[in-house]
């Protein structure tokens, strides 16, 4: 395993040309070990999105290196993207993107298939993580039976599928209530140290402070400041069993 799952390294972002065009991120470092988490704050318009959007793969760069898990991805093709972004990334998505015609079940069992794993193994495994996340009464609900809170829980049990090396989140407990907002939190935080996976969220809500290990500010598509978080965590609990494949 190489020593950083994560490397963005001096990376811009332009969006559009001439008069019109937007710097988005003006040279942009941010390096991942495993068991790290890193919250990114910053004020709206900042850069942060259109930074965890690079470092998962799903936007190039206008100039710099993102490396994930040791793949140099931003010459890589199209082609082979998606099977580096599949193994090594699991996004959750400030707008949830779930499917609405499919159940909350259904909707990480997609994640599974795409892997590999189907039937029996997949409808368990998928229980499993939605019922972790507090959401044992609500496998059969359509999106649209859901509330915001709840939608947001089924994209972190969606993204948390596929076993990721590293989990990208942005506003993490944006719809969430307080004590909802703490549980997926913590759940973050123990994969990420009892795991070592790398965790990156991207949040206003500088409650998350209180399980980062690092606070990364960003301010104009810079970095402004980092400091170390207060990494309240109850890492020593015992290791979950996310694992059945
Ligand atoms: N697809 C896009 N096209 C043009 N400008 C964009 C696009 N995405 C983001 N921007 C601009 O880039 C800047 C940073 O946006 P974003 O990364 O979404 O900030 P944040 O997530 O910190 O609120 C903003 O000025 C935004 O308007
Ligand atoms: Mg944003």
């Amino acid at each position: 395993m190489p020593s950083e799952l994560l490397r963005v390294q001096n990376v811009t972002k332009t969006f559009g040309r001439g008069h019109s065009a937007v710097k988005a991120l003006r040279g942009i470092h941010l390096h991942v070990p495993p068991g790290d988490i890193v919250l990114i704050m910053g004020p709206s318009g900042s850069g942060k999105t259109t930074l965890l959007t690079i470092a998962g793969g799903l936007l190039k760069p206008t100039t710099g290196e993102v490396m994930i898990n040791g793949h140099n991805i931003v010459p890589m093709s199209e082609t082979k993207l998606p099977t580096v972004r599949r193994d090594n990334i699991g996004f959750v998505f400030q707008s949830f993107n779930l499917l609405d015609s499919l159940t909350a079940l259904e909707n990480v069992e997609v994640a599974l298939f795409l892997r590999g794993i189907k039937g029996v193994a997949a409808q368990k495994r998928a229980t499993e993580l939605l019922t972790r996340l507090g959401l044992r009464d609500r496998l059969h609900f359509r999106p649209n039976q859901l509330s915001g809170g709840e939608k947001q829980r089924v994209a972190v049990a969606r993204a948390l599928a596929n076993d990721p090396k590293i989990i990208l989140s942005d506003e993490p407990t944006a719809n969430l209530d307080a004590k909802n907002g703490h549980d997926v939190m913590q759940l973050l935080c123990q994969i990420a140290c009892q795991e070592h996976r790398g965790v990156v969220i991207v949040s206003h809500d500088s409650r998350l402070r209180s399980v980062a290990k690092r606070v990364i500010t960003i301010e104009d598509g810079r970095l402004v400041r980092e400091e170390r978080g207060q990494h309240e965590c109850t890492c020593t609990m015992k290791q979950h069993t996310f694992h059945t494949h």
